[in-house]
């Protein structure tokens, strides 16, 4: 009997409760730093170290936070669900807290990839990323996330899975950016859709949608206690 399928959507408010910063609230993750500074191909080519240190920064925090009681909870999901968690956190508590199946749209923190080559892609777990690390074929090493304007891979498997999900469960994130927060147009209009997140985020109004107006640690675990029943 195939398990009913659930396709998890993530941003930073589900990590939040682990200590990382999210991007968009009061003092958020950008402070000090303009978006088009640290997250762009534009703001590397002008200041590569700058950009290399905020990852490095990043990059090191992973090493003193740990999966919270949200990211167990989807963990938990998978003893009778078929769960898909399709993340933009680049961070690896999905990972950590045992989920298999986890798509990271924005990139992965612990990789580094080649400046020209986006196919050479390399596990560096915690380390830095420093000026003269090289790719294999001698080009500069940068960090293996998705800068804005750049392309978003992933984006076309990520349709397909969310178009399958018989439940969408939305956790931690303002669905300001795209393309990833136009994932949702793709769920089946029957599927039943929950949004969990302290401030729900401005989304068109549709069936089946269920907001839980709390934080990922307090909503999640409850909803997925009900889920498994
Ligand atoms: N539990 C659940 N949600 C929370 C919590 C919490 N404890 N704390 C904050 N949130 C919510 C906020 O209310 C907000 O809706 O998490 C969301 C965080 O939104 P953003 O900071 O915009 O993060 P995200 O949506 O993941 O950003 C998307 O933008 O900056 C780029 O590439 C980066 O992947 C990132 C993308």
């Amino acid at each position: 009997m195939k398990k009913p399928k659930i396709v998890v959507l993530t941003g930073a408010g589900i990590s939040a409760e682990s200590g990382i910063k999210t991007f968009r609230d009061a003092g958020g993750l950008w402070e000090g730093h303009d978006i088009m500074e640290v997250a762009s191909p534009e703001g590397f080519m002008r200041n590569p170290q700058l950009v290399l240190d905020f990852y490095n920064q990043r990059r090191r925090q992973l090493s003193e936070v740990n999966p919270n009681a949200a990211h167990f909870a989807l963990k938990k999901l998978e003893t009778k669900f078929d769960v898909q968690i399709i993340t933009q956190n680049v961070d690896d508590l999905h990972e950590r807290s045992g989920s298999k199946k986890i798509i990271h749209l924005h990139g992965e923190l612990t990789k580094a990839r080649s400046s020209i080559y986006p196919k050479l892609v390399y596990e560096i777990g915690v380390k830095d990323i420093h000026i003269g690390d090289t790719c294999e074929k001698g080009f500069q090493l940068r960090p293996f996330i998705v800068w804005f304007g750049e392309n978003v891979p992933l984006m076309e498997k990520a349709v397909d899975i969310a178009s399958k999900a018989d439940i969408f469960i939305i956790i931690g994130t303002s669905m300001q950016v795209y393309p990833a927060a136009g994932l949702i147009n793709y769920v089946q209009k029957d599927a039943l859709i929950y949004l969990i997140d302290p401030q729900i985020p401005d989304i068109a109004p549709r069936e089946n949608l269920h907001c839980i107006q709390k934080s990922a640690v307090e909503g999640l675990p409850n909803l997925v206690d009900e889920l498994l029943e």
